[in-house]
């Protein structure tokens, strides 16, 4: 069969898919193991749509969305596979793995240099066209990959955005209300239109799949939970009336929280290791899950802005909006900033904020609000302009979705742009620019608990 693309790839090297995710699937993760729980039992991956070849580039969901990597992809499993295919491995495809689809991948080197973004950062290039209110004044991209005849369809004009896979796992937390807003920027109002969207374009499929190939999909995700299960220093999540990995995580009900004791009529936002704060042995594994009680603590707590309140759907850490609850709040932590910024114009970013973070290699985007609301006139320079490319709300400007914060240990790097390498880049990232006061063993609290998560 012929396979019309306007942009060839190279179709060998494919990595093998698992004839089953079983029942309870554990992988090993730089912080011990992370595991997946499949309440209804083992899913065959040759009878479900969520790990079949539906387009035209042998790409399928489970190419960016794997259980290793607590179901997203991490940068050090890009770098794996690229290095044990030459690149030939089906996530590097011009479309969107690439920084731009016209990119030169004929030879080795090219490839190296055209996949980087993906390679050291795990991002995926995401193609939006601008809204009308919102005026692009300023544009400085090493790809040039937006507003050209590469990427624009017809006279629309399209501006590529690079983006983390987001987590294709514990959905039972954010479909509680059937018209939830899933990915970064909650452009997709169901989970079923994703699939659909996701297999026309990551798998640049010439249809879309079918209404029994999307439910397959979706009810795959939605069937799964993961978590970690095990900690290399604190060993067993569940000993101790702990409470941590995904066999608790897929008996535990919506619930919102909110921060302590601020929000005391709700419940504490984390509550898996509550009954670790009491210990008092001093042997290492004692010492490391008191850590992880403190960590807990000190993200239930108001300790300034609370990570509990913007994370605060319980014991998964996404967050909903407590007015309408099972639809996505979007919050600007001020991630998106091209530069320090003083929070005039939403919220900005400290130079201490900034040095904890690696923004380099993204294109940055000046734009000039237009939306008639008081923020007229105001201008931005951004990295990604978050949820108002869909929104076109200039309040919008640098906002993303709260995601679950399950598995993190398995899926670094952190952030819609993969700016924090690490756990301790994030805690230093939020110490910095909300000016938490966290002390230096604070900090190393509030990763230790990240890390079992
Ligand atoms: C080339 C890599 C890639 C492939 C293939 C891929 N995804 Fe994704 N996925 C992403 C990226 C990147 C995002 C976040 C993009 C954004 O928010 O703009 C994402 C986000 C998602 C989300 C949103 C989760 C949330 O919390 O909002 C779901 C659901 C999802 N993908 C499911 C799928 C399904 C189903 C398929 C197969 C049809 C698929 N993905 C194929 C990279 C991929
Ligand atoms: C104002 C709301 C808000 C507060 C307060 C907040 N977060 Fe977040 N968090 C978010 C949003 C929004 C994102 C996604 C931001 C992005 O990528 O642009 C996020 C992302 C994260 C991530 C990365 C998740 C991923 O998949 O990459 C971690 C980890 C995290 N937060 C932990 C914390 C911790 C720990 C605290 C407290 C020190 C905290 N957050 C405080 C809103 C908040």
């Amino acid at each position: 069969m012929q396979i019309h693309k306007r942009f060839p790839d190279t179709l060998f090297g494919s990595q093998t898919t698992p004839a089953a995710i079983p029942a309870f699937e554990s992988d090993p993760d730089p912080a011990g193991l992370v595991a997946t729980d499949q309440p209804a039992g083992a899913t065959l991956t040759a009878s479900n749509a969520f790990f079949q070849n539906l387009g035209a580039n042998q790409r399928t969901c489970f190419s960016c969305h794997q259980p290793q990597n607590g179901w997203a992809i991490s940068a050090a499993s890009v770098q794996q596979r690229f290095y044990s295919s030459l690149g030939n491995d089906p996530l590097f495809r011009l479309i969107d793995g690439a920084t731009c689809p016209n990119s030169t991948i004929e030879t080795y080197a090219g490839k190296i240099l055209s996949f980087r973004l993906l390679l050291t950062k795990g991002l995926i290039r995401v193609g939006l066209p601008l809204p009308s209110s919102l005026t692009m004044t300023g544009l400085v991209d090493p790809y040039q990959c937006s507003n050209n005849t590469t990427v624009n369809v017809g006279s629309t004009s399209i501006y590529s955005f690079y983006r983390r896979p987001l987590p294709s796992t514990n959905f039972f937390f954010q479909t509680s209300n059937p018209s939830n807003l899933f990915m970064w920027d909650g452009r997709e109002p169901s989970l079923i239109s994703q699939a659909n969207d996701a297999t026309l374009i990551h798998a640049q499929a010439p249809t879309a799949p079918t209404s029994t190939q999307q439910t397959q999909m979706v009810s795959f995700e939605s069937g799964i939970f993961s978590a970690q299960n095990f900690s290399s220093a604190a060993r067993s999540l569940q000993t101790q009336s702990a409470t941590g990995g995904p066999f608790a995580l897929s008996s535990q009900p919506f619930v919102q929280g909110g921060p302590q004791p601020s929000a005391a009529s709700l419940p504490a936002p984390f509550n898996l290791y509550t009954s670790w704060a009491t210990l008092t042995a001093t042997d290492p594994v004692s010492a490391a899950r008191e850590s992880i009680a403190r960590g807990e603590a000190i993200f239930n707590s108001t300790t300034a802005k609370s990570c509990g309140g913007c994370h605060n759907t319980v014991n998964n850490g996404n967050r909903d909006n407590a007015a309408n609850p099972g639809i996505q709040k979007f919050f600007n932590t001020g991630l998106a900033n091209a530069s320090a910024t003083p929070p005039s114009a939403g919220q900005g970013i400290t130079s201490a904020a900034l040095a904890d973070l690696d923004i380099s290699g993204l294109p940055v985007f000046t734009v000039t609000c237009n939306d008639g609301s008081n923020l007229q006139g105001s201008v931005y320079t951004v990295t990604d302009l978050g949820r108002a490319m869909i929104s076109g709300v200039c309040a919008d400007i640098g906002a993303f979705k709260a995601p679950s914060l399950r598995g993190l240990a398995a899926r670094a790097p952190y952030f819609h742009n993969g700016s924090a390498a690490t756990l301790l880049n994030v805690v230093n990232f939020y110490n910095d620019n909300f000016n938490l006061g966290l002390t230096s063993s604070q900090v190393q609290d509030l990763v230790n608990f990240l890390n079992t998560l």
